[in-house]
């Protein structure tokens, strides 16, 4: 039988711990497990809270989502649930770039342009963030990207084309579950390969869920805005993406 401490899932070294997560080595290097916690956080960590069963439910929406992505041909780091809050991932090298994706304004994005939330964009908007929050993750471009070597041109094209197939597949996949798929942040990593896939996670953390019929926001800016019922929106964030 093999010693739990042998066990290729089991927890070694934490390797980093962030706002959301903590990432620990295990007996493959190759794998981390990601465990999700039932911490929250918005504008860069000033705000901050929690709620028993956040990561839980954000282990399982990404844990349901990620096969799905794979399913549609988008190579994902996701290998298994392993508990309520854990997951088995590849290992990767993350690029230090948050990749944005806006199918209607709201957010920084509306205000900044002056767009009333809610404006529809008549084409995807992929925008780039360093990924810095000493910095406050600033927006960039493809070629700061390159210029300071977190990215080459070809990984830079392959992201977008990854991130443009993300959302064509989760936009009809939430809209026929009653849910509108506002905007949401992807992050990519990279296999000893040199392959890109998509990692982290994608939740109601880093999405913006709108309910199709009312228009009620069902993500993290009910806490980043203190409109109540966080808890009750992403379980139902949950039981849809499971039905
Ligand atoms: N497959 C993976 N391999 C290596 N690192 C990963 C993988 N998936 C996600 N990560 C990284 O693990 C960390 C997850 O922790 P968390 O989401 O809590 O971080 P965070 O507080 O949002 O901070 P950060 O700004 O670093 O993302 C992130 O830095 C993320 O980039
Ligand atoms: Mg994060």
């Amino acid at each position: 039988m093999t010693q739990p401490s042998q066990h290729p899932s089991t927890k070694a070294e934490l390797k980093y711990e962030g706002k959301a997560k903590r990432v620990y080595a295990t007996a493959d290097p190759e794998q981390y497990l990601v465990e999700y916690k039932d911490e929250a956080t918005a504008f860069n960590a000033q705000k901050r809270g929690s709620w028993a069963g956040k990561g839980a439910t954000n282990n399982a929406i990404a844990a349901a989502l990620y096969p799905k992505l794979e399913g549609a041909g988008i190579p994902t780091h996701f290998v298994a649930k392993l508990s309520d809050t854990e997951q088995l991932v590849k290992a990767v090298t993350i690029v230090p770039v948050e990749v944005i994706t806006r199918n209607v304004a709201a957010g920084s994005f509306a205000k900044k342009l002056g767009l009333e939330e809610g404006t529809p964009l008549p084409r995807p908007v992929v925008e780039y963030c360093y990924k810095s929050d000493a910095l406050g993750d600033p927006l960039i471009n493809t070629d700061t990207a390159v210029a300071l070597g977190w990215a080459s041109e070809g990984d830079m094209a392959r992201i977008r084309e990854l991130t443009l197939q993300v959302n064509a597949f989760l936009t009809p996949f939430f809209l026929e579950r009653g849910i509108r798929l506002i905007d949401f942040k992807l992050e990519f990593g990279k296999l000893p390969s040199g392959q890109i896939v998509l990692a982290d996670e994608i939740s109601p953390d880093t999405c913006r869920f709108w309910d199709a019929e009312t228009n009620e926001k069902m993500d993290k800016d009910r806490f980043r805005r203190d409109l109540g019922g966080v808890e009750e929106a992403y379980g139902e964030m949950l039981r849809r993406v499971l039905s």
